[in-house]
């Protein structure tokens, strides 16, 4: 990821002649540009560098253990976004109209899916894509983390209306092992859905009838009633004739301008109807939908994955080398890469709970504030990666406790989309890093305010522990070859 991500400085060094807010085309992501700030419905793309800190591994320091848990690649749309466009497609078709500007191409649009049945929910090429080249992004930039040749155990969530997840967590192998990724990786796919995953699963809010995703409710909705009626206003104004736009049309438009590019692998034409400014409108209203929806701002409907960030930090603590007795007897000795892919909802909880973006202000629906930290299109975006790195760092030895040469200290690195986000409140460690104990501690605290997992859930009565990190023998996940 090093390689990767110095290539990604040196063009935007380079100021080539790309409108402010454009990305894509570089390595890792899919070839065609599109806009920043399309929030959920965006491809991926690394970054961008909000925070200062370098990405190299901190002086003194090395990654000997690394984790991440990825939503799953770019894909078509699901069935019912679909029929929003060809919905969308028959009034514009069934319109006489002329349309000028950015709106020419209107006459000739139609939806881009060549066949519906076979290409629905799953993952698109933009996808295979990102996919391939993280996993060769990751073999790049952790070559210490994996033996070659050897066996690799990576985990997905089941999610049983498409295979998107796991397709995923199978790419990724492929870019992460290579030629023999078949008979070396083995994806274990964890089906939320079965009582017995309670609290052990990449989707353990899927068990709770307590958990509710509003989609933002009634901020998102205000926030809608702002800003979508000037642009709808706006882009009528470049049609004549009978075809007249309401929001919910206008709405979907930035979300055709992703889907469509990395569907086929060229700039959508969509893309060029919203302003920048109105486009940064378009992320608040994917912003609220996260932070209200399953987030910060979702009272606890943003903490059902903190079992499994425990469990994640207790393999830190544990270390690289460390070997587990599995309920069968058998011995699991897992890598020091921990590789998990799920979906938005999940991502969004998790990068709620990893202390990144503690003390953030609630935000108002009326009106984009200033100095906001969360932003949807930095982390929730197709690929969306949340990243931690066990940095084992030298202790210099005036400041070591111990006060002796050659001690080890562990840290606790944060990654989003490949950019160090500090911890805040626990960033005094080497590149900002938050001390690996104290870390452990922040997540028990999280745990504590949150509250037993079962009572919150709704749910259950047995554990709030994931063990799934360690046990390949649980009844409620299947072996799916890479
Ligand atoms: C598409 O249009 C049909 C017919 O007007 C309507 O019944 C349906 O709800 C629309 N679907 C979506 C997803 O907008
Ligand atoms: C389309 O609109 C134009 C301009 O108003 C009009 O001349 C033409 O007859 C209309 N065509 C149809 C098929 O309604
Ligand atoms: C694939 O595995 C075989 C058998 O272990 C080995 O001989 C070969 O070198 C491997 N290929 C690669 C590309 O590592
Ligand atoms: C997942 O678990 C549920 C509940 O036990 C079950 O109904 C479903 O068939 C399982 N799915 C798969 C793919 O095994
Ligand atoms: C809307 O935002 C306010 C202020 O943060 C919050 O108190 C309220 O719960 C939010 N409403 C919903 C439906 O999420
Ligand atoms: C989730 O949010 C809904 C509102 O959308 C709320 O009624 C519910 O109490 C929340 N659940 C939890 C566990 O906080
Ligand atoms: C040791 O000191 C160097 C130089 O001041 C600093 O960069 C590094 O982060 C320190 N290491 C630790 C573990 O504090
Ligand atoms: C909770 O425990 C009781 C008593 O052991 C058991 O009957 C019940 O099935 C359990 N419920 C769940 C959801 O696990």
């Amino acid at each position: 990821m090093k390689t990767f991500f110095f290539t990604v400085l040196v063009i935007s060094f380079l100021g080539f002649a790309l409108a402010q807010d454009t990305v894509g085309g570089e390595p890792g992501t899919i070839p065609a540009k599109f806009p920043s700030h399309l929030g959920g419905n965006s491809p991926w793309f690394p970054g961008p560098d909000v925070n200062g800190i370098p990405y190299e591994t901190p002086p003194g320091c090395t990654i000997d253990m690394a984790a991440f848990t990825s939503r799953h690649g770019s894909r078509y749309p699901d069935p019912s976004a679909f029929q929003q466009w060809q919905n969308l497609s028959l009034k514009i078709h069934s319109a006489n109209f002329t349309s000028s500007g950015p709106l020419s191409f209107l006459p000739t649009w139609r939806p881009v899916l060549s066949d519906p049945d076979q290409q629905l929910s799953k993952l698109s090429p933009g996808g295979w894509k990102e996919l391939y080249d993280m996993g060769v992004a990751y073999r790049w930039g952790y070559p210490q983390l994996y033996t070659d040749n050897s066996p690799f155990v990576l985990w997905s969530n089941l999610y049983p209306a498409a295979p998107r997840v796991v397709d995923s967590a199978r790419l990724f192998a492929r870019g992460f092992l290579g030629p023999n990724a078949t008979t070396l990786g083995k994806v274990y796919s964890l089906n939320s859905s079965d009582p017995r995953s309670l609290a052990n699963s990449l989707a353990p809010s899927d068990l709770c009838p307590n958990y509710v995703d509003d989609s933002g409710g009634a901020n998102a909705t205000q926030w809608a009633d702002v800003y979508l009626p000037p642009i709808v206003a706006r882009i009528n104004g470049m049609l004549s004739g009978n075809l007249v736009f309401d929001a919910s049309d206008v709405s979907l438009f930035p979300y055709l301008c992703g889907f469509e590019s990395q569907i086929t692998g060229t700039t959508s034409p969509w893309c060029d109807v919203f302003t920048t400014d109105e486009l940064k409108q378009y992320e608040y209203a994917q912003d609220l939908r996260y932070y209200y929806g399953s987030g910060p701002g979702a009272g606890k409907n943003g903490t059902f994955m903190l079992p499994f960030l425990a469990a994640v930090m207790q393999r830190f603590q544990d270390g690289p080398e460390k070997e587990y007795v599995q309920k069968d007897g058998t011995v699991f000795r897992p890598s020091p890469l921990i590789a998990t892919f799920t979906n938005d909802g999940q991502i969004n909880q998790l990068v709620s709970e990893i202390g990144v973006f503690d003390g953030e202000f609630s935000l108002p629906p009326n009106r984009i504030p200033d100095g906001q930290r969360y932003v949807a299109s930095r982390y929730v975006t197709m690929r969306g990666t949340i990243g931690f790195e066990r940095l084992n760092c030298r202790v210099n030895a005036t400041v070591s406790s111990h006060g002796s040469q050659g001690a080890q200290q562990q840290y606790v690195r944060v990654l989003l989309n490949d950019i160090v986000y500090p911890v805040i409140g626990c960033a005094d460690g080497p590149g900002r890093s938050c001390e690996l104990e104290k870390y452990v501690q922040i997540v028990k605290e999280k745990q504590m305010q949150a509250g037993e997992f079962n009572t919150v859930c709704g749910f259950g009565n047995g554990t709030d522990v994931t063990t799934f990190l360690t046990d390949t023998t649980l009844p409620f996940e299947s072996a799916v070859t890479p």
